[in-house]
């Protein structure tokens, strides 16, 4: 299986990355294939609205180092998104991403039942980080990645939420959701490994 990881903490030691990271080892001793993307390493532009993705091409008309990332959601089985939790939201650098995923989205995506140029039956995954302890807040987020990978044919999405991690590298000691990291990728990647029951 193809694991694309998508990383939107720009800085280094990011609890949202940890925790992409640990779902990626266990993905990949249980024989995923991860290819990691750092967005904040890359130069992209925001989605121009040019609509080109819409009337002349089925893809995105921009080339710059965000393609390559585009291209491997496209070949994925598996996406995982890691992000901190910005002013209620996403980064930036995720969000530029998210918005460049419309050229996924065939022409008339408003009424054609089938919205989407991507192979349907991937499975996403949601990552986020936040200094919030409380599970009751930013609840808002995860529905609308839901909403929208569904929309691009994944037929699988789970959510992976570190709630009260604030300095870089905190979730290190959060074994519940490494844990819950760990689970995901058993779950999403199967084969089970010799020995396991
Ligand atoms: C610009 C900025 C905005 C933030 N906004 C929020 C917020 O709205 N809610 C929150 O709980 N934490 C907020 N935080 C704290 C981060 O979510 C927290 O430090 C998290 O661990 C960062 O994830 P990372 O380590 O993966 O980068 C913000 C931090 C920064 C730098």
């Amino acid at each position: 299986m193809k694991v694309a990881c998508v990383l939107g903490s720009p800085r280094a030691n990011a609890n949202s990355s940890i925790l992409a990271g640990r779902f990626c080892e266990t993905a990949q001793r249980r024989g995923g294939e991860v290819e990691t993307h750092v967005l904040n390493d890359l130069q992209y532009q925001g989605c121009q609205g040019c609509m080109i993705c819409k009337t002349k091409l089925d893809r995105c008309v921009l080339e710059d180092d965000l393609t390559p990332v585009l291209n491997a959601v496209r070949e994925a089985d598996v996406v995982v998104l890691a992000s901190p939790v910005y002013f209620w939201d996403v980064s930036a650098q995720t969000k530029g991403f998210l918005d460049r995923t419309f050229s996924y989205l065939v022409p008339d995506f408003i009424t054609n039942p089938v919205k989407s140029r991507l192979k349907p039956g991937k499975k996403f995954v949601l990552i986020l980080a936040q200094a919030n302890p409380d599970e009751g807040s930013f609840t808002n987020i995860f529905p609308k990645f839901d909403y929208f990978f569904r929309s691009f044919g994944f037929t699988e999405t789970r959510f992976i939420r570190a709630c009260g991690v604030g300095g870089p590298g905190e979730v290190e000691s959060r074994q519940d959701v490494l844990s819950l990291a760990d689970r995901t990728a058993e779950e999403l990647i199967g084969n089970r490994l010799f020995g396991e029951k």
